[in-house]
């Protein structure tokens, strides 16, 4: 009989912070489950890296994850999706996957002008994924595309408001509204901590699609369906241990940060590629 590893923890991994904002919805839909985080800072942004150095990243983190007992894998992380989540179901098979696209068929489905804007970094918008998603999803309705240059990195600077991110957004998103957009589709799990800003610039024309729910009920789903999912009476006394935070990249300033994005702060562990994961010839 296979061992139940219904009580391991849930892996969770980006390529820094963006990844939380799918954490918190997981937190919320699935309360007795530990969590282990790993944010990539060490190679933050992923978004104009070549697939295969992604790919790469993306193996040998969750090789790690399941060193630390990951019973199921979110990649939190819409440019290491399209990178790497056919990629990674091939090489660990035995492993369930969450992956994230940008919500386009919700959108496509709702909108009423035939206009929705999809805001992604470059290496989203270039995978076989989005591509498909195009395909079927959006075939009688205009698409509108923008990359929000160095957006990223003012979020993982913790500059959720300022005048920078603001700029950035106001650059990506009046062209999208001028031409009748009325949905916006947030396809990178930074974008929902700039939210605020976002719903200033859009005002009432149109509605901001965050797909984190719907990404904490698809592993609620998949918990289920495999059997996985952890029982109550395995509660731990205290809430804040059942998450655990990791970085390849500076700790200090993430554990700075939490509170900002989070509202609290927890413990943050630091690993170094090379040493704790990715010994292989790559680096
Ligand atoms: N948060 C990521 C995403 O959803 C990646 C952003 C980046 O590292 O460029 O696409």
């Amino acid at each position: 009989m296979a061992r139940d590893t219904s009580q391991n923890p849930i892996g969770v991994f980006d390529s820094g912070v963006g990844g939380l904002s799918v954490l918190q919805a997981i937190q919320q839909e699935l309360p007795d489950e530990t969590i282990i985080y790993f944010a990539d800072q060490a190679h933050v942004p992923y978004g104009n890296k070549p697939i295969e150095e992604i790919r790469h990243f993306s193996v040998e983190i969750t090789r790690y994850l399941l060193s630390l007992g990951a019973k199921l894998i979110v990649v939190a992380c819409n440019t290491a999706s399209a990178a790497a989540l056919y990629h990674l179901r091939d090489v660990f098979p035995e492993i369930p996957f969450v992956g994230m696209e940008p919500a386009v068929k919700p959108a496509a489905n709702a909108t009423i002008n035939g206009v929705v804007g999809v805001l992604a970094t470059p290496t989203t918008f270039q995978g076989r994924l989005y591509a498909s998603l195009i395909e079927r999803f959006a075939n009688n309705i205009i698409v509108l595309q923008d990359t929000c240059p160095g957006l990223v990195s003012q979020i993982e600077a913790g500059n959720l408001n300022g005048q920078e991110t603001r700029s950035i957004l106001e650059n990506a998103l009046m062209p999208i509204l001028d031409e009748g957009a009325d949905h916006i589709v947030l396809g990178c799990t930074h974008y929902p901590f700039v939210i605020p800003v976002i719903q200033e610039i859009v005002a009432n024309q149109a509605t901001v699609i965050d797909p984190s729910p719907a990404v904490a009920r698809q592993t609620r789903r998949l918990l289920t369906k495999q059997n996985l999912q952890a029982s109550t009476d395995a509660l731990q006394p205290i809430k804040g241990n059942r998450l655990r935070l990791i970085t390849s990249g500076n700790d200090e300033q993430l554990y700075s940060l939490l509170p900002k994005l989070l509202g609290v702060h927890y413990n943050v562990e630091k690993v170094t590629w090379g040493i704790d994961l990715g010994k292989g010839d790559y680096f």
